[in-house]
């Protein structure tokens, strides 16, 4: 088996709580417990809460759309405000999956870079980036690959920026934010979202993340209380729903989701993963920024060609993503869902390759 492992994927057994919470929902309660499921209605109610409860904003119940995860989700965003042909801009290094979303869409791609030092949005590159076609910023926080959490301060200063900007293109532009992780947070830091900042923001989240059990798929998107003409949404959205094949999650899915909303996977225990390798790689003198929420560590690569470099681990059995991935090169990918032991073992093979690329 691999040291390390390339995709955020469990590495572990779920925990019984996880297991016993699908096996109760999969008893039937009524002869409808398995019919055509769209948003229902516990379950919305229930995701609602507990965003109202995470944001401390009024999320409504009817605002909540459930989907087959977050890919769903930010595809029924982008469906749902923006017209073939219209411009999508999100910054590098990405999801990977955001160009093929916005590709299938009919939408253009266009893409700007972080700030690769801090990690932080640069919001002169956005602005820079917006032209008459702009329709959609994504945003995502906390950042996969590189486990930065945007501050309100930003999130504050780009929705004045895609304010002013709209006003200026005299069409809205909206903001879809990821926040697949937003239960993966450390050091006890507060999550905020864009939602608290810009109104006309389309959340999109996932459960596979807060679970580590990507492959049940289910998820939401939510639409804040002062979004405008959210009424008139509505019946766009959930036609989507629909069209795009039935995105709803799976019956069994959606009677779980009540329960599954008090637990999570033990943030701890990858809080912990995560200080073992920024102690143990800084110490060999990789120069590790230390993620604050997410599954990664995006650690520049002690040579330019991170492919090289993540060849040089991978003939050690230690397996992550180069930075020519996430179209950033010079950096790799580190996945915190690795086991334990398999972070262990991987240690000697970074010494090992760190000095085999010294000059
Ligand atoms: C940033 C980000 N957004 C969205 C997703 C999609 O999540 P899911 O597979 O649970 O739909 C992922 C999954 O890796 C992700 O990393």
């Amino acid at each position: 088996m691999s040291v390390i492992s390339l995709f955020g994927n469990p590495h572990q057994m779920p925990p019984d709580r996880y297991v016993n919470t699908l096996r109760d929902a999969l008893t039937p309660k009524n002869d409808q417990w398995f019919a055509y499921q769209a948003n229902g209605e516990a379950a919305r109610e229930a995701a609602a809460e507990s965003l109202q409860r995470l944001l401390d904003v009024p999320f409504r119940t009817e605002d909540i759309y459930l989907t087959t995860g977050g890919f769903a989700a930010i595809a029924l965003a982008l469906k749902t405000v923006a017209d073939p042909g219209d411009e999508v801009i999100y910054s590098l290094p990405p999801w990977f999956l955001y160009e093929p979303l916005i590709l299938e869409a009919g939408l253009v791609p266009v893409k700007v870079t972080v700030d690769t030092t801090t990690f932080d949005l640069d919001l002169d590159a956005i602005e820079a980036a917006i032209t008459e076609r702009t329709r959609v910023v994504i945003v995502n926080s906390p950042n996969n690959p590189t486990g930065r959490i945007y501050p309100p301060e930003l999130l504050a200063r780009l929705a004045d920026l895609l304010e002013a900007a709209s006003a200026r293109i005299r069409r809205r532009i909206y903001l879809v934010s990821d926040e697949a992780y937003n239960r993966i947070v450390f050091d006890g830091l507060r999550f905020h979202s864009p939602a608290e900042f810009y109104p006309h923001t389309l959340l999109a989240y996932s459960y596979g993340k807060t679970h580590l059990s990507p492959g049940q798929r289910v998820g939401y998107l939510a639409l804040p209380p002062a979004m405008p003409h959210r009424d008139a949404m509505r019946p766009a959205i959930t036609g989507l729903q629909v069209a795009m094949g039935w995105v709803y999650p799976n019956a069994l899915l959606q009677h779980a989701l009540p329960e599954l909303e008090k637990f999570s996977i033990d943030v701890s225990q990858l809080q912990r993963r995560r200080d073992r390798l920024v102690d143990a790689l800084g110490g060999m003198g990789y120069r590790v920024q230390p993620p604050e929420g997410s599954f990664y560590l995006y650690v520049p690569s002690p040579v330019p060609d991170d492919e090289a470099f993540t060849e040089s681990l991978a003939r050690r059995d230690v397996f992550v993503f180069p930075g020519v991935l996430f179209e950033t090169p010079g950096f790799f990918r580190i996945s915190l869902t690795a086991n334990d032991d398999m972070v262990e073992r991987s240690l000697p093979a970074f010494k090992e390759a760190i000095e085999e690329h010294r000059p």
